[in-house]
C-alpha cells in the first residue's frame, strides 16, 4: 500500500485528482467507480472546478457508484444519485448514459443487485475511489462481510446510522438498508483510492494497514490488492 499523508482536506483532493487526470490522460474512455459522503467532496469540488477551467473531458467516462440508501429515488436530496449529480455529475461533461447506479426504489431489490452485478462484471474498473466508516466499512459493507461478496442489501450498522445520521434533519430519518457493492467488486479495480480524513477514522485507518485481513475489518481487504494509495490527513494517520 502507498501511503500520502498530506496537511488537509483540500491537499488529499489535489493527490487524488491527480491520480484520476494521470489515468484519463492515457485512457480517456476509464471506467471509475465513486463513493459519496464527506471524504470525496473536495476532490468533486476540484473536478468541477478543474473542469469549468481546463475543460477536462469525461464524455467518454463510464462511471460507477459504490451504494445507495434502499428507498430513496434519484431526486430525493439524500439519496447518493442525488448527491453525484449535484456535487459531480451536472457540473461535468459525462454521458449520463454512462453512469451506473444502483437503484433503491425498486421492488425486487435482490433483482436489482444481480443486473448491478452484472454491470459490474461486463465493466472492469480502472479506479475505485473509496472512503472508509469509523467501523472499517468500506461501501456499505460493515464487519463480519464476507470478502467473497458482490452486490447485495445491507441493514446498516447502528454506528454507521449515527455517523451518517449527520446528513439527515434527525436519526430517525436515516435509511436502515442500502444496496452496495461487495467487497470483491471493489478490489475488483486496476487501481484504489481511498480518502480519510479527521481523527475519526483513526482506528479504522490502523486496522485496514496494520490490522489482520479480517473481515471484521472489511476495508483490511485492500492489503490484498498491488495497487492501492491511501490519502490521509494526520489526523486520519494519527495511529499508523
Ligand atoms: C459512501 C460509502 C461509505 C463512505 C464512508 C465514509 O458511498 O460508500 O463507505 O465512504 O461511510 O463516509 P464519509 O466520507 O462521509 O466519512
Amino acid at each position: 500500500m502507498k501511503i500520502i499523508v498530506v496537511g488537509g482536506a483540500e491537499d488529499t483532493a489535489k493527490v487524488a485528482f491527480q491520480e484520476i487526470k494521470a489515468t484519463l490522460k492515457k485512457k480517456p474512455n476509464a471506467t471509475i467507480c465513486f463513493p459519496t459522503g464527506s471524504s470525496p467532496l473536495p476532490l468533486y469540488k476540484a473536478m468541477v472546478a478543474d473542469f469549468k477551467k481546463s475543460k477536462t473531458s469525461y464524455k467518454n467516462v463510464v462511471t460507477f457508484n459504490l451504494d445507495e440508501y434502499k428507498g430513496l429515488g434519484a431526486k430525493h436530496t439524500q439519496s447518493y444519485r442525488y448527491f453525484m449529480d449535484t456535487n459531480l455529475f451536472n457540473s461535468i461533461d459525462v454521458n449520463k448514459d454512462n453512469i451506473h447506479f444502483p437503484n433503491g426504489v425498486i421492488k425486487d431489490l435482490n433483482a436489482e443487485c444481480n443486473r448491478y452485478h452484472e454491470e459490474l462484471v461486463n465493466n472492469h474498473r480502472d479506479i475505485q475511489i473509496l472512503g472508509i466508516g469509523s467501523n472499517g466499512h468500506i461501501g456499505f459493507n460493515e464487519p463480519g462481510t464476507s470478502f467473497d461478496s458482490v452486490t447485495h442489501v445491507v441493514s446498516l450498522s447502528a454506528s454507521t446510522i449515527r455517523d451518517n445520521s449527520r446528513f439527515f434533519s434527525s436519526i430517525k430519518e436515516v435509511p436502515k438498508q442500502a444496496i452496495t457493492m461487495g467487497l470483491s467488486e471493489i478490489i475488483d479495480s486496476d487501481k484504489i483510492i481511498l480518502i480519510a480524513t479527521g481523527i475519526n477514522k483513526a482506528k479504522a485507518i490502523r486496522d485496514c494497514v496494520k490490522g489482520p485481513i479480517d473481515e471484521n475489518c472489511p476495508a483490511s481487504i485492500l492489503q490484498k490488492h498491488d495497487n492501492v494509495i491511501l490519502i490521509l490527513d494526520k489526523e486520519a494517520a494519527s495511529l499508523l
